[in-house]
């Protein structure tokens, strides 16, 4: 049967210039490179400069990311921004960047899943795709964490960074076939009741400030390598695809050990793992579409390629989305 599939036309990121290394670090809080590399893998993070926004990186990686596609602005009618720091309550930072790159047409709108946002917009932009409503999308992760980490706080400041990544998504007819490019299935998944686990502890509506993300560390590691691998499997099911069909995988990049731990659960071999946590820490919505980019640029991940995304953020939420490349 004749259908529409979203083939990925493009990646693209951005990471701000500034860098700050475990060792400047250790000259803000009481740790040391040694402890964060032996937990984390984490070796420097990004930080925005001052004035620079979300909306600002977000550009960024989507015109990089639409240099990559070979395709204008004016040929996107689709975005969405994965954020949990937007620039402003509202407007949405969709908006912001739709007029940035001087698009006037179509729909643009943020989602808000913490650290799985990109998977959650990817599952989202593939629907809308697939419907026939819209034609290519703009699949943007965006964060400036570092608005709102506690710098006295050691057990979180070490893991996080600022960064965007961005994917290009275009409708294209499909036979349906698992060997044919384009998102296969998506999986997601939420949880409400874990909020004290992560979480940040301001908004408008509850406190009217931005607040500070807060972390119960080891409960989140127990939750993110222990129950988390239940999409990846669900992926499998739905395509009778299996962990030897996959060519790479890439998942949330929060922490080198959840995500060895992860793919070793899942009979993933290390060889498979796309890891590029240790040049930005943990980018939130961002971390997904910088490690594809990467991935993509360096030459690993190739048209063709079986790529598993894979994230975990607070609510807790979840999802997978496998992509024939
Ligand atoms: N530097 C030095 N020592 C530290 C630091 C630090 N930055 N942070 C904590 N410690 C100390 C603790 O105080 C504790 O000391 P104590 O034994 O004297 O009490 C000791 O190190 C061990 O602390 P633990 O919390 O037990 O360390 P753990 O091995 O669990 O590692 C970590 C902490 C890295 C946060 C881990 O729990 C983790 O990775 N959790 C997942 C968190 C995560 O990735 N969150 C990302 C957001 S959610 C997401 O993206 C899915």
């Amino acid at each position: 049967m004749p259908q529409l599939r979203s083939v990925v036309l493009g990646v693209g990121a951005y990471l701000p210039a500034k860098t700050l290394s475990n060792a400047e670090l250790s000259k803000l809080v009481d740790t040391s490179d040694e402890w964060i590399v032996q937990r984390t893998g984490i070796k420097e993070r990004h930080i925005a400069a001052e004035g620079e926004t979300t909306s600002m990186l977000g550009e960024l990686a989507a015109r990089d990311a639409l240099a990559n596609a070979g395709i204008a602005a004016a040929d996107i009618d689709l975005i969405i921004v994965a954020t949990s720091t937007p620039d402003w309550t509202f407007p949405s930072t969709a908006t912001q960047i739709q007029a940035a790159l001087g698009i006037t047409h179509g729909v643009a709108f943020d989602l808000q899943a913490v650290c799985s946002g990109f998977v959650f917009a990817v599952a989202t932009a593939e629907k809308f795709l697939r419907s026939g409503s819209h034609k290519r999308a703009l699949v943007i992760g965006a964060e400036t964490f570092s608005r709102i980490i506690d710098w006295t706080d050691r057990t979180t400041c070490v893991l996080f960074g600022d960064g965007a990544g961005a994917m290009v998504l275009e409708a294209q007819p499909s036979q349906g076939g698992a060997d044919e490019r384009g998102v296969l299935t998506t999986h997601l998944r939420s949880d409400g009741r874990h909020r004290a686990k992560l979480h940040v502890d301001g908004g408008p509506s509850a406190t009217q400030t931005v607040g500070h993300l807060r972390m119960e560390g080891k409960e989140v590691f127990r939750f993110a390598v222990g129950q988390v691998t239940d999409v990846v499997k669900d992926a499998f099911a739905a395509t009778g695809l299996t962990p030897e069909d996959l060519d790479w995988f890439v998942p949330h990049q929060a922490n080198r050990r959840i995500i060895d731990m992860s793919a070793q659960k899942l009979g993933i071999a290390p060889e498979k793992i796309i890891a590029t946590v240790h040049l930005h820490g943990n980018t939130s919505a961002a971390s997904v579409p910088l490690a594809l980019a990467v991935a993509a640029a360096d030459g690993r991940i190739k048209r063709g390629d079986l790529v598993m995304l894979e994230a975990v953020g607070g609510g807790f939420t979840w999802g997978s989305a496998l992509i024939r490349w």
